[in-house]
């Protein structure tokens, strides 16, 4: 048994076999999270005091990080008693994750790449998430994935995935290929921390490549459910592609008081809108960024490029969320 103490002071038991994320999570201490595989580095703290070993490779970090003696919780296990430089999400309590069954109810092609999947829960299920959350997709063969929830609630059991085509990807094949309605597969959720924090009287920012525009849709269909006191001072949503069709539905028929800009990274000379990356096109739309907090979500080169410039803009660093589409195989 080790003891692992958080900056807040908050402490907590752990074993050698276990991670740090895992350990945390099972005393109901909430730390920030998305892939749980070493790669995308949302978990990323650093050790104050004490000793750890690598479950798995840390592939979300760089040398310097690591010489720096940063760790990703998801991968580490505490060897020693243990102080880390990390908060906690507060008193915050996640919906505990569970595995459920539920069937495909209808599959709809969004663009050449990209469907609209939305998968059917027992009437039963006691299922509930935050908006911006995910879910492991468990299909045949027992593969799984991880895909964003893109609606905002769901009263009728029915969750929509928006899931995009990748090149010899295993659960494409299944996607694209082979699935049909009434196909049974299993779900494991809700996981991940990609959900709003304080919002009272912020510039509230998304920042979204390709089908990272699923949680952004959730949350921005949530956000009518936002108290008076809540409510944000501004909200602005940029969606980055390549071509028009990567921009596979108009965002801003989503109800709701927020200002959308469409981004093209390669356009033709048609295009009349913003051309560039989401970032720079942010930075010129609201150049000080002081009162923002910025929401990306989409490829991790964005998100890598969109914290290093923002936060060298005006953005605080710790008002920079994220949640990166890495490679969710684990094979
Ligand atoms: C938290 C989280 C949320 C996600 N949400 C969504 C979502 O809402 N919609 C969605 O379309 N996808 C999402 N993804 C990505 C998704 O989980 C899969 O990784 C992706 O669909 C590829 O699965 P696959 O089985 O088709 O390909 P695989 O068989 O896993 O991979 C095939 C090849 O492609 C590479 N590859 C796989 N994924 C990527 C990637 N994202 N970028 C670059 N190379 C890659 C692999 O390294 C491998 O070489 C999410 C990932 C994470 C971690
Ligand atoms: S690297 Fe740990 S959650 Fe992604």
């Amino acid at each position: 048994m080790a003891t692992i103490t958080l900056s807040s002071g908050r402490s907590f038991e752990t074993t050698s076999e276990k991670s740090i994320l895992d350990a945390a999570a099972q005393a109901n201490v909430a730390l920030p999270y998305s892939c749980r595989t070493g790669r995308c580095s949302t978990c990323r703290c650093k050790v104050i005091s004490g000793l750890t070993t690598a479950l798995n490779p840390e592939t979300g970090l760089t040398e310097l990080e690591r010489a720096e003696g940063w760790i990703l919780s998801c991968t580490r296990a505490a060897e020693t008693d243990l102080v880390l430089d990390v908060d906690d999400l507060g008193g915050l309590i996640l919906p505990t994750p569970k595995t459920l069954p539920c069937r495909i109810n209808e599959i709809v092609h969004l663009a050449p790449d990209v469907i609209q999947v939305f998968l059917r829960l027992p009437p039963t299920a006691d299922f509930e998430f935050t908006p911006g959350q995910y879910v492991d997709v468990i299909g045949p063969n027992g593969i799984h994935r991880s895909y964003s929830l893109a609606n905002g609630s769901f009263a009728d059991k029915v969750l929509e995935l928006h899931i995009r085509s990748v090149d010899g990807g295993e659960f494409s094949e299944y996607w694209f290929k082979q699935a049909k309605p009434n196909d049974l597969l299993r779900i494991h959720g809700p996981l991940g921390t990609f959900f709003l924090r304080n919002t009272a009287n912020i510039d509230l920012v998304f920042l979204a490549t390709g089908t990272g525009i699923a949680p952004v849709k959730s949350i921005l269909e949530s956000l009518p459910r936002l108290k008076q006191d809540e409510n944000p001072k501004s909200i602005t949503v940029l969606w980055g592609g390549r071509k028009p069709a990567d921009l596979y539905f108009d965002v801003s028929q989503i109800p709701g008081n927020f200002t959308f800009i469409p981004v093209l990274s390669r356009p033709d000379r048609s295009w009349k809108g913003q051309a560039g990356y989401v970032h720079d096109v942010l930075l010129k739309t609201i150049p000080n960024l002081q009162n923002a907090a910025v929401y990306a979500c989409g490829s991790t080169a964005m998100i890598h490029s969109a914290k290093a410039k923002l936060t060298q803009a005006s953005l605080p660093s710790s008002r920079f969320y994220s949640d990166a589409f890495v490679s969710s195989g684990t094979t």
